[in-house]
């Protein structure tokens, strides 16, 4: 019988610490509601201290989810812990997770308190979060760097005091996984109480190691792993959910833990999270990158054809690709549709969003003969990041765009429900049509990134584009889809800008 490792998935708080990967409230709902239908154990909703939005966003999400643990972060003072606490009151099962920094360079030039304060802050946090929930998760920034007795103490105090997980963090992804696994045995023989809690670990990719590291530490006794979705996280990220998982499940020969993950919802988490937070995968990266399971070699071809198991330790299918599959067709029925939906864990909040879902799907069968789950997953999504409060439209849009001729667009848009149109030109056809969408926005913000992917193979596939604006210290990420990318372009461009226009966004956390 083997233990049960608790995935605890970070994706939207410390994932969303990531340069510009700040998302809305009801990008950070779809991400949990994936999470959940994965069957994530906890899903760490954010820093409830951090603005009003991220409080909302935990809010909600405690609200809506039901089969994970959802769980706010807080520093170790009273006004983080009681926030925290407000943020998860309506969870089915809430968790606070309360830290502080050990190690002397933080003790002493960042908090500038002495080891006996930071003993004393990080009990009263654990006490003040127990009045809110039994599930206390206590973390020691810095570990990594802290002194092994000293951690013995604070963690020794903090279990006194209610705390249920332990967390040990390579905050700055310092260690090497023989280093990484000796500090956890040697806490869980030291620390006093250490057999009523649950280890757990969080280590930072600074050095690459993040996944090394966790797995090593479970090996020496962790039973709950930090991680996120595509290695998501402050810096070079942290430990990535699906290469944990997947490694656990591959080497059951092993690691003595099994997760409840259900695998074959990780590339759909994994496309998720990369569309609203513009951060594309690399195509050769683990599990969820697009040539993971790609044989180029003659050789690794032929053996593959000759017997699956002589290059593949994991079947493509059992992570969440899809074959690719022709699903629904232009003569496909509006309950084919919404049965087609149910089988991808699609839910449609009303009425009003399946049809105007089935509208779209009918439309896009038009241009399009073939369509795919992906192509479902695209247009759903589409469909569910336009703000019910759109300000900006598209009406309209024509590009002209000839060899030695300079590329020119005229775009018409509603803005405030009143109808604009304006002309630009560029240096190719998606440059003109941000410059005449910013002939009639004026929005004066900077363009940090576009990028696009097909979202299946063929020239009739659709393409999905991320921009990302800044202005006035915000960062939103914008996306759109369309067989015609210079209509996906625009489409990004206003769902960006859309943000930017309504203030109850949630901001990036900045230094809190
Ligand atoms: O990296 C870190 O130390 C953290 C803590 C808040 C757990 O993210
Ligand atoms: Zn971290």
């Amino acid at each position: 019988m083997k233990d049960h490792l608790i995935i605890f998935d970070t994706t939207l708080r410390d994932g969303e610490q990531s340069p510009g990967a700040s998302m809305t409230k009801e990008e950070k709902l779809r991400v949990a509601r994936q999470l959940e239908r994965m069957q994530v154990d906890v899903i760490e909703a954010g820093f409830a201290a951090a603005s009003p939005g991220d409080f909302d966003a935990i809010r909600s999400i405690a609200r809506a989810i039901k089969g994970s643990t959802v769980c706010s972060l807080a520093r170790s003072n009273e006004n983080d812990i009681r926030r925290a606490g407000e943020a998860i009151t309506l969870a089915a099962r809430g968790r606070i997770h309360t830290f502080i920094a050990t190690s002397p360079i933080h003790m002493e030039k960042k908090l500038r308190m002495a080891p006996d304060q930071v003993v004393e802050a990080a009990v009263r946090a654990v006490r003040w979060a127990r009045e809110y929930t039994d599930d206390v998760e206590f973390s020691a920034e810095d570990a990594v760097r802290s002194d092994v007795d000293f951690l013995c103490r604070v963690f020794g105090a903090v279990i006194e005091a209610g705390a249920r997980t332990i967390n040990v963090p390579d905050t700055v992804g310092y260690s090497v996984p023989s280093v990484w696994g000796e500090l956890i045995r040697t806490l869980i023989a030291r620390v006093p109480g250490a057999g009523q809690v649950v280890w757990s670990t969080h280590c930072h990719n600074d050095l690459g190691m993040a996944v090394a590291n966790s797995l090593s530490a479970v090996l020496a006794g962790a039973r709950q792993v930090e991680c996120t979705i595509n290695g998501l996280g402050e810096r070079a990220g942290n430990a990535s959910l699906e290469e944990v998982v997947m490694a656990v499940r591959t080497r059951s020969d092993i690691f003595p833990v099994q997760t409840r993950i259900d695998a074959t919802q990780i590339v759909p988490a994994s496309k998720l999270v990369s569309q609203i937070t513009g951060y594309p995968v690399q195509p050769n990266k683990a599990v969820v990158g697009a040539n993971a399971f790609a044989h180029e070699s003659g050789i690794h071809q032929d053996g593959v054809l000759k017997h699956r198991e002589t290059y593949e330790i994991m079947r493509a299918e059992d992570v969440g690709w899809a074959q690719n599959k022709l699903v629904l067709g232009k003569h496909s029925g509006r309950n084919a549709f919404k049965s087609r939906l149910s089988a991808l864990g699609i839910v449609l909040e009303s009425e009003e969003s399946l049809n105007a879902a089935f509208a779209r799907f009918k439309e896009l069968a038009d241009k399009k003969h073939e369509i795919f789950d992906e192509d479902l997953q695209a247009l759903v999504s589409d469909e569910e990041i336009a703000p019910a409060n759109e300000y900006y439209k598209l009406v309209y849009s024509h590009v002209c765009s000839e060899t030695g001729e300079t590329p020119a667009a005229n775009v018409t848009l509603t803005a405030g429900g009143v109808e604009k149109s304006a002309s630009g030109i560029g240096s190719g056809p998606v440059d003109a049509t941000f410059k005449a969408i910013e002939c009639i926005a004026e929005s004066g913000a900077q363009l940090l990134l576009y990028s696009v992917n097909a979202i299946t193979t063929g020239t009739d596939a659709q393409g999905e584009v991320t921009v990302r604006l800044a202005r006035g210290g915000r960062i939103v990420n914008g996306n759109g889809a369309d067989t015609d990318i210079v209509i996906a372009s625009a489409k990004a461009y206003l769902n960006a800008l859309n943000k930017l226009q309504f203030p109850d966004r949630v901001d990036p956390q900045g230094d809190v």
